[in-house]
């Protein structure tokens, strides 16, 4: 198949599809390919030699003279202890001391991939979640919390100022990242069972002629911050087919992934279920440790087509040489001692935390916004996405966005403007963030007699707010 690439990359073909994979899995694409779709600064990036020449050091009993390491002997840290919880009985704790060799990993400059042993702690993770191995076409990197590998595989794609258009759904953290970019965002649906792959199909059947494809979906897949919705399977696998038929890479944000607690399995991620397809590598997955281990420690990793990664590390290389190398380090010592059972028995104590407050909270907002509200249960992380059903004299759409900002901040709940997270209708949309710990009773109160005073009775909606569970992680219910 032919297709017209963008106006930044060279014609290619999907005949350069390198076939089935000696192991017998689906299709890659080409690495010509996907040099051809990275940006014009991915693509004058230079290496760094010294960075490239990196890995060489791990070779056993090497003298290195290649970078400019300070000697650890010189810094004034001798040692570090820490006690962690026992996932099998997390009531216990267990103490570590990290040994002469881990400090000094944790003190020093490290691969911009990541320090290996931790790499290789994610590439054994990724195949128990998401049975992907290692050398089926793609690769692994640390990065500083995801967020910042995200903005890293945004702008190894798209160009600045090419007035570009790219697709979303309705979400927060990312939207600035694709503006500072002058790309506009081309808002996909969601509804309570996540992104609308009809939606997004009738966006590309009719995606203007003049105008360059997008390049990207940006999603998140289970808990979307700020809808809390978890995409179907149906949907997901729509989803991968769009892909593959209009070439756009799927960045898949999936920090609540481990935060999953509803009624069914599990449904597979993008990462996973792409490997079934008749073709692979067009799926960017963003793992994050910050919702289940910390989200101080700012560690992330991403798992994509190789040469994308490798645009990524070129793009760390100039910006931050690397991830913290101490956070690494503390993140590896809890990790390989909890082993992956380990892990996944602390991240599921973490979902069942979770889903006992979406349980509180929706016996709260059953109690105070019935009839004033509309939500659904989200069945993974931390949000809950509610419209407000509001009347107004005229019947025209109203903005409670003053509702927000004055009678319930009177009221003690703290609300962000929705419009910050929509390109669309924005005016019209409120999203609120709870971020005082104080009685969950009394917020939901307010809630309901911000509604009831400031507007009277409720017929219409004119307003969507969320409030996030992470704020009411803190309340007493
Ligand atoms: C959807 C989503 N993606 C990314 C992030 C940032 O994650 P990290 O802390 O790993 O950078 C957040 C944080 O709240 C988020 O909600």
């Amino acid at each position: 198949m032919t297709v017209a690439a963008d106006s930044d990359s060279v014609q290619c073909t999907n005949g350069n599809v390198e076939g089935k994979a000696s192991n017998g899995l689906a299709k890659t694409l080409s690495e010509e390919y996907y040099l051809s779709r990275l940006s014009v600064m991915a693509k004058n990036r230079t290496h760094d030699e010294i960075r490239s020449c990196l890995h060489l050091e791990q070779r056993p009993g090497l003298i290195s003279m290649l970078a400019g390491k300070p000697h650890t002997s010189t810094f004034p840290f001798t040692s570090l202890n820490f006690t962690f919880r026992d996932p099998a009985d997390p009531a216990s704790e267990l103490p570590v001391s990290l040994s002469q060799e881990e400090l000094e990993l944790g003190l020093q400059y490290s691969p911009t991939v990541g320090i290996p042993a931790l790499v290789e702690w994610c590439y054994g993770l990724q195949e128990i979640a998401h049975g992907r191995r290692k050398g089926e076409g793609w690769k692994l990197s640390i990065g500083n919390g995801s967020q910042d590998l995200i903005y890293k595989a945004v702008t190894a794609l798209v160009n600045p100022g090419d007035s570009k258009h790219e697709l979303s759904e309705r979400v927060s953290g990312t939207t600035p990242m694709f503006q500072t970019l002058q790309c506009d965002i081309v808002e996909v649906e969601t509804d309570a069972h996540g992104i609308r792959s009809d939606s997004l199909r009738h966006i590309l059947e009719n995606w203007p002629a003049s105008k360059p494809k997008p390049k990207v979906l940006y999603t998140v897949p289970y808990g979307s911050n700020p809808t809390g919705a978890t995409a179907t399977l149906d949907r997901r696998l729509e989803v991968l087919a769009l892909a593959r038929e209009h070439e756009f890479f799927i960045l898949e944000d999936d920090p609540y992934h481990f935060l999953y607690y509803g009624p069914m399995p599990r449904p597979p991620s993008y990462f996973a279920l792409e490997r079934d397809q008749p073709q692979t590598g067009w799926v960017i997955r963003f793992d994050s440790l910050s919702k289940v281990l910390s989200s101080g420690i700012r560690v992330g990793f991403v798992s994509g087509p190789e040469v994308i990664v490798q645009a990524m590390n070129d793009h760390s290389t100039v910006a931050n040489l690397q991830p913290n190398s101490l956070a690494q380090v503390l993140a590896l010592s809890l990790l390989s001692r909890w082993g992956y059972q380990g892990f996944l028995e602390h991240t599921a104590h973490v979902a069942e935390f979770y889903k006992k407050k979406r349980d509180a909270f929706q016996a709260a907002m059953l109690r105070h916004l019935s009839g004033i509200a509309e939500w659904s249960m989200p069945e993974a992380g931390m949000f809950m996405w509610f419209k407000l059903l509001i009347d107004t004299d005229d019947g025209a759409e109203g903005d409670s966005n003053s509702v927000i900002r004055t009678t319930a901040l009177e009221r003690g709940v703290l609300a962000l403007p929705g419009h910050r997270v929509l390109s669309e209708r924005a005016e019209v949309r409120i999203r609120a963030r709870v971020v005082q710990p104080t009685r969950g009773e009394g917020r939901g109160r307010g809630v309901a007699e911000a509604e009831r005073g400031h507007i009277g009775q409720p017929t219409r909606c004119i307003g969507e707010f969320s409030y996030v569970m992470r704020g009411f992680g803190q309340l007493w219910f």
